[in-house]
């Protein structure tokens, strides 16, 4: 198509946007410990409305999913009712917002989850690095416990649920977060996942966690063009590596290039390889590049074909008004990294608007 900006209409299988630009899914450690959303998220993500799409911060499909401080989940009807008065908040400002679904597998302290199970990964390998928790202060990851085979289709029905949980709760659709070193990357990276079945050792076994989930995921949704994923192929943060993630990640997207889903969103971690170019020709539908963009490095991948929408993380989180300051050329607000995590409204929904009607 010719022309296209980021305030260029655009559109997932069945879903209208007003522009190109997306809310990337970011943490924000605001929940409370029972994992219900805070009361003043919905005020966070109302203020963004005017993304084309809204992707939330990373929700845990289930309480075993969960791995930081002060995250959200989607399993009770507590839970649910809080996402519900969220998502009702957004649509009200005309917007669009999908759940991604953050299951962190080893990258989880026992400390900030309300469930007594212990961290489970593909492989019993511990990642190195510590966690924040409000009881303990800064402590290391533990070793986590390898899934039995037999329990990997409970925990692949465990984002069948949240899926139907997240339409109830109104969400126009939900997201896959493969990527950033969780549980689903820890099954498609070789020091993560040692295992000797079905769901390790060989690209075609160690993709089959994701493409089982997905195909979970686009069965309880009703429809594939509600399910989105998100990759970051070779991002090596939470201690995660891959022998050969171009092998990885361009048989991962040739499996999933035909589900019909809404979209395929990739983080590019380092300049080179480029995943995007590796990656878009290999996918049929709708797809959405993060990393560092600016409105004009926005502006230029889209004109040059190379993506369909740009993710933006920081700048919506410290811009609520991103689209309109980028539309008129407005000055930015610098985000500051000492309030992402810090709990409270201070950071989160205190950022200004560039003109009071806008929101
Ligand atoms: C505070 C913060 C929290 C984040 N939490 C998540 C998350 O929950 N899920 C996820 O997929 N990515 C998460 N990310 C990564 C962003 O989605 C995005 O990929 C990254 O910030 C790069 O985009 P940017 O350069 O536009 O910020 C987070 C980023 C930030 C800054």
């Amino acid at each position: 198509m010719a022309n296209v900006t980021l305030s260029t209409q655009g559109r997932f299988d069945g879903l209208e946007t007003k522009n190109r630009m997306i809310m990337a899914p970011m943490t924000r450690s605001r929940a409370l410990p029972n994992g219900v959303p805070s009361d003043f998220a919905s005020e966070y993500y109302s203020q963004r409305a005017s993304a084309g799409l809204i992707i939330t911060e990373g929700i845990a499909p289930s309480a075993v999913g969960l791995g930081y401080a002060r995250t959200p989940a989607i399993e009770n009807a507590d839970q649910i009712a809080a996402w519900k008065k969220i998502t009702g908040a957004v649509h009200e400002n005309g917007g669009r917002i999908f759940a991604q679904f953050m299951h962190v597998g080893r990258i989880a302290h026992p400390a900030n989850r309300y469930t007594d199970a212990e961290p489970v990964s593909p492989s019993a390998v511990k990642a190195a690095g510590q966690m924040w928790t409000d009881a303990l202060g800064m402590q290391d990851l533990p070793t986590p416990r390898a899934l039995e085979l037999r329990e990997i289709p409970g925990v692949i029905g465990e984002y069948s649920r949240a899926t139907k949980n997240a339409l109830a709760a109104g969400f126009d659709g939900v997201e896959l977060h493969s990527a950033s070193g969780y549980l689903p990357m820890q099954f498609l990276s070789s020091n993560t996942n040692q295992r000797t079945d079905a769901y390790g050792g060989p690209v075609n076994n160690r993709i089959r966690f994701v493409v089982e989930v997905l195909e979970a995921m686009c069965e309880a949704a009703g429809s594939a063009s509600k399910v989105g994923i998100k990759i970051s192929p070779a991002m090596p943060f939470n201690d995660i590596h891959d022998a050969n993630p171009v092998e990885t990640y361009t048989t991962l997207v040739k499996s999933i290039g035909s589900l019909g889903l809404a979209y395929l969103h990739v983080l590019q971690s380092a300049p080179e390889p480029n995943y995007f170019k590796m990656l878009r020709p290999l996918f049929d539908g709708p797809f959405a590049a993060a990393g560092g963009f600016t409105k004009d490095s926005g502006d230029a991948m889209l004109a040059s074909g190379g993506a369909d929408f740009i993710v933006y993380g920081k700048l919506f989180l410290a811009n609520p008004d991103l689209v309109l300051r980028f539309a008129e050329g407005l000055p930015l607000n610098e985000w500051d990294s000492t309030t992402f995590y810090a709990g409270g409204p201070k950071g989160y929904i205190d950022y200004p608007t560039a003109k009071p009607s806008t929101v």
